[in-house]
């Protein structure tokens, strides 16, 4: 039949797996493309904005995608155990796929500054896990010395079976619109999302013969690239960061990156390298939004558009929306935000900037009558 058995069995031509490869799947990819029909308009800007809303993936993140892959090579390889530094969702992911795999996961998680959700999940899911007293670079680095030291595999985006599975996202966008948009925005922490997300625009367009005529094995045929019917272009890609948490902005490591947006608190970008090469290639650039405007727009998100994503997701839709306001991404533009993470992943900060009044009242059909009547649009 045609049921969807996860983003390796479709892309499987275009990933290194073998026939013989058993696949650890638990469904990952096929993400929701929404285009935001609320939000354009009261912007006043002709704009053709969609969202990825990778917070529909079976774990709430993008780092499915990345985990099918690496937890599958790490089987295949042999390994019994993998390890990860995370500010939640990677553990998240690490925890469930291992589960499925039937192997041991070990997460290295900052001590407090991580959503709750994702704790949960980590621990729900049977992983070790240690908090440690710092922060995620700190983990990372640890993670980066035991691995030598045990038998344990990195499933950390340093990994580069997580790239190749992150790059399907790409190519979903590709198969959806029919060619690749003029501008694709994303939250940048570790810098492996967007160098991923470019390695598939350039798969996808690439001219060589193997890239062009492959037909997609899930498809079988029917979908715009195996039709032909994809342009070669690719997007500008734009990496915005938290402004407590904004390396590339400096040009230099920080520190002790601070941020609201918890998943993205990182201050030395692993993928450093890989990223100011996808802005160079690209013709894209980085920008850095406050925390303000980051839980402004998660709210305005959720509120106009019924998207609910956590707060680190929303910095791709808050840069998006003030460069197309200053014409920075010109009128007319096709432009795709990724949202890397549900919103119930992080309870607690939506809670605490949810605004709409919560009414207490009697259980009786007077009292709730009477709130229903005061509350009516006018
Ligand atoms: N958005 C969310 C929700 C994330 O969890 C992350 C990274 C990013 C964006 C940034 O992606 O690192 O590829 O640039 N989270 C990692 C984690 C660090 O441990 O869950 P990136």
């Amino acid at each position: 039949g045609n049921r969807y058995t996860g983003l390796i069995e479709k892309y499987r031509d275009r990933l290194p797996v073998s026939k013989d490869t058993r696949i650890i799947s638990l469904g990952e990819g096929a993400t929701p493309l929404i285009q935001l029909r609320n939000i354009p308009r009261e912007l006043g800007k002709q704009a053709d904005i969609y969202v990825k809303f990778e917070g529909l993936n079976p774990t709430g993140s993008f780092k499915d995608r990345g985990m099918t892959m690496a937890v599958t090579k790490a089987v295949e390889e042999g390994s019994r155990a993998i390890i990860c530094a995370s500010t939640g969702n990677t553990s998240a992911s690490a925890a469930a796929y291992a589960a499925r795999a039937g192997i041991t996961c070990f997460v290295l998680i900052p001590d407090g500054k991580i959503a709750l959700g994702k704790l949960a999940q980590a621990m729900i899911h049977g992983a070790v896990v240690i908090q440690i007293q710092g922060n995620f670079d700190a983990g990372m680095e640890l993670v980066k010395q035991v691995a030598k030291e045990a038998p344990v595999t990195i499933v950390n985006s340093i990994n580069p079976y997580r790239l190749q599975g992150q790059k399907t996202a790409a190519f979903e966008i590709i198969e959806e619109l029919g060619r690749a948009p003029d501008y694709h925005c994303l939250p940048v922490g570790n810098a492996g999302n967007i160098t991923a997300h470019w390695i598939g625009y350039c798969e996808y367009s690439s001219a060589s013969g193997k890239n062009v005529t492959a037909a997609c094995t899930f498809c079988q045929g029917q979908c715009a690239y195996a039709k032909g019917a994809v342009t070669g272009s690719r997007p500008k890609m734009i990496g915005y960061q938290a402004a407590g948490a904004a390396p590339f902005m400096r040009g230099a490591m920080v520190d002790n990156p601070e941020t609201i947006a918890t998943a993205i608190r990182i201050g030395h970008p692993q993928s450093w390298d890989q990223a100011w090469k996808v802005k160079e290639e690209s013709g894209g650039w980085f920008d850095e939004c406050t925390d303000e405007e980051i839980l402004a727009v998660q709210k305005l998100l959720a509120e106009k558009e019924g998207v609910f994503c956590e707060p680190a997701s929303a910095t791709s839709v808050a840069g998006a929306l003030r460069d197309i306001k200053s014409g920075k991404i010109p009128a007319g533009s096709q432009v795709v935000c990724t949202l890397t993470g549900h919103g119930l992943k992080d309870p607690d900060t939506a809670i605490k900037q949810s605004t709409g009044p919560l009414h207490k009242v009697k259980a009786e059909l007077g009292a709730v009558k009477k709130t229903i009547l005061d509350n009516l649009p006018r």
